[in-house]
């Protein structure tokens, strides 16, 4: 059976971090809804247009635009294997519906690792994030940095700031991610799948428990 892998966690907590790193471990795929819409903001497609004016305020996008984009990504190739699944679900809605859709391919949800932070963490880690244009790869200014200023060392594109990283559209999505995203954490405890991680350690310290939870 495929192996579907959800990162939990506020934003900031290193979900994009392991996510890449665990996609590339395991050969899974790696779903990333922000990515995804971040991709249509790029290509600006209408989908692009309707989520930037969510994300730019910190709020979440409608659940059935979300659900939508996400049913189609899995049903492409590289995920027959089943994959790393990041930023989605991020309501119950989103999650009946992913458990509907995983139903559908004769799947489930394997593992919810839920990884924390604290608060002044979140806002140190986005505040210093750097994102690679071409492909999303992640850097930050003082935990990771990349080799040469503002380049990506992996494809050589040109590294920004996201436009949600403003401090005071993170203490929103932080709020958001409270009300609406939290009640996850009970869901996936209740159906004996939540792995809680330490995400306040350094990166391959938390791959490292990761992978050892997963296994
Ligand atoms: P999304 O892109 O999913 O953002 P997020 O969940 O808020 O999470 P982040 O990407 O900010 O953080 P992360 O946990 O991935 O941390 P990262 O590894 O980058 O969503 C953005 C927006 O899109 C949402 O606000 C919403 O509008 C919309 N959206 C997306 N999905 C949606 C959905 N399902 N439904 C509705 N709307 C949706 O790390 C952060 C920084 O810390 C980096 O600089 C990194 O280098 C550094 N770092 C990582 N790990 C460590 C470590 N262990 N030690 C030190 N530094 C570290």
């Amino acid at each position: 059976m495929a192996t579907y892998i959800v990162l939990l966690g506020p934003p900031g907590a290193g979900k994009g971090t392991q996510a890449k790193i665990l996609a590339q471990t395991t050969n899974l795929a790696h779903i990333s809804s922000g990515d995804l819409f971040r991709e249509n903001i790029t290509n600006q497609t209408e989908l692009g247009k309707l989520a930037k004016s969510y994300m730019d305020k910190g709020e979440l996008v409608p659940d059935d635009i979300t659900i939508a984009m996400v049913r189609e990504r899995i049903t492409r190739s590289d995920c027959k294997n089943g994959a790393i699944v990041d930023g989605f679900p991020r309501t119950p809605i989103q999650a009946d519906a992913f458990e509907k859709i995983l139903d559908g391919l004769g799947a489930a949800v394997t593992a919810v690792p839920y990884v924390t932070a604290a608060e002044a963490v979140l806002i140190e880690r986005t505040g210093g994030r750097w994102s690679c244009r071409a492909q999303g790869h992640i850097y930050h200014k003082k935990f990771n940095p990349p080799k040469q200023e503002g380049i990506c060392d992996i494809d050589g594109s040109e590294l920004y700031q996201r436009d949600d990283d403003k401090e005071e559209t993170v203490a929103k999505r932080i709020r958001v991610y409270l009300e609406r995203t939290m009640p996850l954490v009970e869901y996936y405890r209740k159906r004996g799948k939540l792995i809680e991680i330490n995400g306040v350690q350094p990166v391959e310290q938390v791959t490292k428990e990761l992978l050892a939870a997963l296994k």
